[in-house]
């Protein structure tokens, strides 16, 4: 007994454990999905059927986790007697720290596998998108997100206080991840080196947020799904998941302020950047139409036009070396297509603004310079937009 606890017996029990661990997580599955559950004594039966003939059908060399959080029902007796008869079906049951993110957490460090896909219980997400998730990943993206909110996807049956809930959270997200259409969808997958080593802090429903704030990626691709509502059992959700959600986004903010890394970092650095060069082309704009109009002595709107054009030009150089620097292809036929593709999106801008200057101030009534301060936004909204997607192609 006491030579048991001697310091080369227990390296040499840790190192052997390291390896079946490491051979479990590079031969045995392709791809693991979680499902967290918590009272689905109604669904999960259905669901491992589900998602195994997923796997049947798609040659998917899949492990299916159930994670509970000590359901009262019949889940874990159901789960128990499935998983006795499927070696792929495994089950662990939580016994404290409650919560559907702290769940998930737990999922991924105990996958065997390299693809982690999270799926609910109660078929509010379709287990036959799995291989597409499975595939986007196999093929380079980092993360796969299930987006209901984008071309394809919808929500059916739910309440309109929900979809409100669900929208306002959506916008918030979205202000952390521009590029996200659906940052706290439940429904996606991860490469697992996007989590292994991140500082998750699991809480909350939104669990996806966390991953996206704090992981290690660099691409991610949607995929539009129809989340249906549940026909069995009923929704966990809480107020105090929108307080936790609150916090959560808070966290991810610190976390990125801190570090000054990261995928909000990136994001929120281009802006800025984007932002900052905007501001030097109002200053190049104004001073030029009062140099060319007092001093050279021009007609002012044939001064306001070359201004508008040169500081068009000023911008598109600072973006191209500064704000998009990590996305530039240096050859001069692919600067010269940038810049059109800047000029003419900068020329929509203009009337943009202008178009909103003009329906504020002459019909809504508002005061003009107010009305211009609204226009300025809305056009730097769509020049940021329009030139991060199609001028310097970023994803
Ligand atoms: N282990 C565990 N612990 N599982 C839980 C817990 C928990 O505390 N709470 C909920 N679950 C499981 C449920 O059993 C189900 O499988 C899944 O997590 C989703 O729970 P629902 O209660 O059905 O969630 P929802 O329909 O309100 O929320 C859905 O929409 C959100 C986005 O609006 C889910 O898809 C969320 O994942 C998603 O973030
Ligand atoms: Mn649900």
């Amino acid at each position: 007994m006491e030579m048991q606890s001697s310091p080369g017996n227990v390296w040499g029990s840790i190192s052997l454990s390291l390896l079946e661990e490491g051979n479990a997580t590079a031969d045995t599955y392709d791809m693991t999905v979680i499902i967290p559950t918590f009272n689905e004594e109604g669904n999960v039966a259905a669901i491992i059927d589900a998602v195994g003939g997923v796997f049947q059908k798609s040659g998917i060399r899949g492990e299916i986790l159930v994670v509970d959080d000590s359901s009262s029902d019949r889940t874990i007796p159901i789960v128990e007697e499935i998983a006795g008869r499927n070696g792929n079906v495994r089950l662990i049951v939580r016994k404290e720290d409650h919560g559907l993110s702290q769940s998930v957490v737990e999922g991924f460090g105990s996958a065997r596998s390299d693809i982690l896909q999270v799926i609910d219980a109660d078929f509010s997400h379709p287990p036959e998108l799995i291989p597409r998730f499975y595939e986007a990943i196999r093929d380079g993206a980092d993360i796969a997100i299930g987006s209901r909110y984008m071309k394809g996807g919808n929500i059916e049956q739910w309440p309109l206080k929900r979809r409100i809930i669900s929208l306002g959270a959506t916008a918030f997200g979205r202000i952390l991840f521009p590029e996200v259409t659906d940052p706290v969808s439940g429904f996606f997958a991860v490469r697992r080196d996007v989590v292994s080593g991140a500082p998750l802090a699991p809480r909350g429903y939104k669990i996806l947020m966390e991953v996206l704030g704090k992981g290690q990626w660099h691409s991610f691709v949607e995929i539009p799904f129809v989340f249906k509502d549940r026909e069995e059992g009923e929704s966990k959700l809480r107020l105090d998941t929108m307080v936790d959600y609150l916090r959560q986004c808070a966290g991810i903010v610190r976390f990125t302020v801190t570090r000054r890394a990261g995928p909000v970092w990136d994001e929120w650095l281009k802006i800025l950047r984007f932002g900052f060069v905007g501001l030097s082309g109002i200053f190049v704009n104004t001073g030029l139409l009062y140099a060319l109009t007092e001093i050279a002595g021009f007609y002012y709107l044939l001064s306001a036009a070359i201004a508008i054009e040169v500081s068009i030009v000023n911008n598109f150089i600072w973006n191209d070396i500064w704000t998009f620097k990590s996305a530039r292809d240096l050859r001069f036929g692919r600067r010269i297509s940038r810049f059109g593709s800047f000029q003419a999106v900068s020329m929509g801008g203009l009337v943009i603004n202008m178009g909103i200057l003009y329906l504020l101030a002459e019909v809504a009534g508002v005061y003009y310079l107010v009305a211009n301060l609204v226009g300025i936004f809305v056009a730097f909204v769509w020049n940021y937009m329009v030139n991060r997607h199609i001028t310097w192609m970023t994803r």
